[in-house]
Formats: C-alpha cells, structure tokens, sequence
C-alpha cells in the first residue's frame, strides 16, 4: 500500500494532498497539522472530491503520526511564513523548532522514507530535516529549483509567445536572491535562449523570477505562493513513487559535485525511488561560476545557522 504523508495543512501543504490525490500517486495521502480540526476537515473535504475527480486515493487527517507509519514519501511544508515586523532569524528559529519537531516524530515511523522539504528557509530547514531524520542525505532534499525555474520558465513563454513546454532551463543555488540561472543553458524548441532574445531582456527576465516569491506576497499580502511550489513539491515525490529518473533542479547534499561538500545547494538532480539517485554537472563560465559562489556562500551561512540553532536546543 503505497503512502505519502504531507506535513502542514495549510496554503502548500493542503494542495499538495490535492494534488497528490488528483494524479493518483499513492494509494493514500496522510495529511498532519497542529491545528485540531484543520487536516481532518480539508482531507475528508477531498476524500468528499473523490467520486467527481475519479481518484480512488483514500485521505487521512490527523493531528498525530500514527496514522503516517510507513510512508514512501514525506512531504514537509509546516512552518511559518515570514510576516511583518519578523526578521529572518525569528522565522529560522521558530521554523527550525518546528521542523524538528515535527520530523523527529515523523521519521521513526516511516524509516526508510524519502523526505521533501519545503519550509523556509529552504536550505535551512533540509539541513534541520536531515539532522532530525537521521537519514541518508540521499533522502533528504529540498524544493525550490523547479519553483524558481518554473517562474523563469513561465516568463520566457510569455514573452516569446510560445508554449511553457518548449521552454528548458535549470535555475540553480539558493531560493530567491542568490538564485543562479543560466540562459547558456536555457533553450527554446532546442535553441539557445540568448539566439532568441537580447541580454537586457533576459537580465529583467531572471530580475523577476529573483523577486518572483516577493510579488505574489505583494499581491496575496497575507501569504506566499502556493499553486506553483506545491506543483513542484509534487513533481518530485512523482519522481521518487514512479521511479522516473527525472532531472529536477533540488536542494541536494553535495559530497565533492562541483569542487563544495557539506552543503544543501540547489543542482541538478536525477530522483529515483531511492531519492537522490545522482547529482549532474556541468562546466560554468566564470561568470556564473562567480553566481554560484555566492550562492553557495549564502547556503553555507543558513546551514551553519540551523547548526548554531541546533546545538543551542540540545
Ligand atoms: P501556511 O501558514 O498556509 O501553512 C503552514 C501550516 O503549518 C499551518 O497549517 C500550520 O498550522 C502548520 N504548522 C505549524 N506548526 C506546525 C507543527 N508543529 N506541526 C504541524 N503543523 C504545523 O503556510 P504555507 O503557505 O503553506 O507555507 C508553508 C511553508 O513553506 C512556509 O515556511 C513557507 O515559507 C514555505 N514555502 C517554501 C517554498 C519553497 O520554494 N521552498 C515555497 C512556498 C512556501
Ligand atoms: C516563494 O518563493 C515563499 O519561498 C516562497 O514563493
């Protein structure tokens, strides 16, 4: 019986069970959140969708880990968005009591589960993730990539007036600000991105897709996005649950892949049932070589964070 728990009923978490449901990509779908009465009420509102949408996937709704015991994948979306007036060691301290939390009661029940992480701030929180679990690191990686790639992505189709599918790009590094894109690498029907369109728009392009978490908080102003980061959350438990070998841009350990270790960075990643099955590389111009540095210099920091946090709780 094939089983995918999803941690957090709220805005990403209750549309990942959604979606998980309506691609019928496990038998069941265990939906946890803290709240009494919230993931109880939205899965039975889902089980409730079932016979108009066609799933047979059955969902749970609990407050408790018992119901998630041996699940294939788990899905970690709990944890607080930023608000005002909270400054971004506030959220790191709080989301990283909440991650622990929340794992180390998840991960004894389901041992040998693949674990997807994706609460803020990402790089953080897999690495909390990952010291919680006590997994493999080939089990515990992170969303963000496709989220930012797929921002990229939506704007080129746009402004070139063609469909999203023939638009192939690899956004890679840390969520957001330190993002690393690659309009070397980024074609269009199989032609390179700068052949298509002039520097100074593609620099807008990756602009916005830097600040692409910021303008739909703007617009929403009580939230973040949720439609487009529980598609990807998605997307890579498929991945791991069909065994699809699919090449994602995720948060993954590396272990010596582009000359770094010991560090959550966002790089291409083939997924398989196993989870991390192998991490691509490429070469870098000095250019973007120079990007990824950074980034990785901000990965290293939030990850030496969540550590200091860590040791402090213990
Ligand atoms: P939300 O506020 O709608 O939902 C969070 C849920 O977590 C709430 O239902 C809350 O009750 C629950 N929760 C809090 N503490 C808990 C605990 N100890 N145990 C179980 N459940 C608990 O927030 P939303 O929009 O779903 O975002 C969730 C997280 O995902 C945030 O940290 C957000 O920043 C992050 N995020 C990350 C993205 C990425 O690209 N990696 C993209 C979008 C959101
Ligand atoms: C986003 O980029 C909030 O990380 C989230 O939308």
């Amino acid at each position: 019986m094939s089983k995918i728990t999803v941690i957090g009923a709220g805005n990403v978490g209750a549309t990942c069970a959604q979606r998980l449901a309506e691609k019928q990509i496990a038998e069941t779908v265990v939906l946890v959140d803290i709240v009494e009465g919230t993931p109880q009420g939205k899965a039975l509102d889902m089980w409730e969708t079932a016979p108009i949408e066609g799933y047979d996937t059955r969902m749970i709704g609990t407050n408790g880990y018992a119901e998630t015991a041996g699940s294939d994948v788990i899905i970690m979306t709990a944890g607080l968005a930023r608000k005002p007036g909270m400054s971004r060691d506030d959220l790191l301290k709080m989301n990283t009591e909440i991650v622990w939390g929340c794992i180390r009661q998840a991960a004894p029940q389901s041992p040998d589960a693949v674990l997807i992480v994706v609460s803020n701030p990402l790089d953080a929180m897999t690495y909390v993730a990952l010291k919680a679990s006590q997994f493999p690191h080939k089990r515990v990686f992170g969303m963000a990539g496709i989220l930012d790639t797929a921002r990229y992505r939506s704007f080129i189709a746009e402004a070139l007036n063609v469909s999203v599918k023939d638009v192939q790009a690899m956004v890679l590094g840390g969520h957001g600000d330190t993002m690393v894109p690659l309009p070397r690498y980024t074609t269009v029907g199989g032609i390179p991105l700068p052949e298509l369109m002039p520097a100074a728009q593609i620099e807008a392009i990756v602009q916005r897709t830097r600040d692409g978490g910021a303008e739909i908080v703007k617009y929403l102003k009580t939230g973040s996005a949720y439609y487009a980061p529980s598609a990807a959350a998605v997307e890579m438990a498929d991945s791991v649950m069909r065994n699809r070998n699919r090449i994602l841009p995720c948060a993954s350990w590396l272990t010596g892949e582009f000359g770094e270790k010991d560090v959550y960075m966002g790089v291409p990643t083939m997924i398989d049932r196993t989870g991390v099955a192998r991490i691509l590389e490429m070469p870098l111009s000095e250019s973007e070589r120079a990007l990824f540095n950074a980034s990785l210099v901000a990965c290293r920091k939030n990850v030496a964070e969540a550590e200091a946090l860590l040791a402090s709780m213990a």
